[in-house]
């Protein structure tokens, strides 16, 4: 049973900076600038809790040197982001990042579009997850805000499950944003109480990030295109720090209209 909205207590909403996209801009000329690890090291100044990064099988941005470099001098929790394939089992289980988040992969898309299909895939995801939890890694599904996924990632003995929010980010009419903002609001109450720790990421902004960050269950928020494109406007420190600050107020917010309908 879902508890009362006034029973909630907001955890402190944990910033999650995924920097894939230095590694973007580096490799489109290759050479050594912009780096990932100064981004990183930038980024827990400015507020971030922790970096997240995908290692790719094409490779096309983070390397296999820039998650060597990322584990030998960072302070923050890494999250690897990483297919359910031998090949990033092996990667994961070498380097023993603090978190590693099961993504789907397709060579041919831009960027990550669906979930992951924990509920079709469970006999795949089954052994990597058991192997990943077994030397200390903390597990998360990336999925579609579906009932369905979320029971199958609790099935799967996975401890946390990230919500994807780009179709919340990417809808266009109030109706649409409503209407997927709604499907998020239920997949964290359904996901919380299963007992799934509750992340999200994909597509948020200074603009849309409000209503995520203020939903009560989310520890956790994985946010990174739009953070380094902001940057090249206002610097990467402040575009974290306002972000930071922006689910911080969002939170509060949502504190307060609870404590206030209590
Ligand atoms: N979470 C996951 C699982 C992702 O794959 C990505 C994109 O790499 C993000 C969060 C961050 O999305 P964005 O770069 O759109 O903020």
């Amino acid at each position: 049973m879902n508890a009362p909205l006034h029973t909630l207590r907001r955890h402190k909403l944990r910033l999650g900076v995924n920097i894939d996209h230095v590694a973007t801009i580096r490799n489109a000329r290759g050479g050594l600038h912009p780096d990932p690890v100064r981004a990183a090291l930038l980024a827990a100044e400015a507020g971030a809790d922790g970096i997240t990064a995908h290692l790719r099988e094409d490779r096309r941005h983070i390397t296999d040197a820039d998650l060597d470099a990322l584990v030998g001098n960072i302070s923050l929790p890494l999250n690897l982001e990483m297919a359910a394939t031998d090949e990033m089992l092996g990667i994961a289980l070498k380097h023993r990042p603090h978190a590693a988040c099961i993504v789907p992969e397709r060579r041919a898309e831009r960027t990550t579009e669906g979930g992951l299909d924990a509920a079709g895939q469970h006999n795949v995801l089954a052994p990597i997850i058991s192997r990943l939890q077994d030397a200390g890694i903390r597990v998360s599904l990336f999925i579609a805000p579906e009932a369905r996924q979320l029971e199958a990632a609790a099935r799967l003995g996975a401890p946390v499950v990230e919500l994807h929010t780009g179709p919340y980010s990417h809808a266009v009419t109030e109706a649409e944003v409503a209407a997927e903002m709604a499907r998020l609001v239920r997949a964290a109450e359904t996901g919380a109480a299963l007992g799934l720790e509750m992340h999200a990421g994909h597509g948020l902004t200074f603009d849309n990030v409000g209503p995520v960050a203020a939903l009560a269950q989310l520890h956790e928020l994985n946010i990174g295109h739009f953070l380094i494109g902001e940057a090249v406007f206002t610097g990467l420190g402040p575009a974290i720090a306002r972000m930071r600050a922006a689910m911080d107020e969002s939170r509060a917010r949502g504190a307060a209209a609870d404590a206030a309908r209590a």
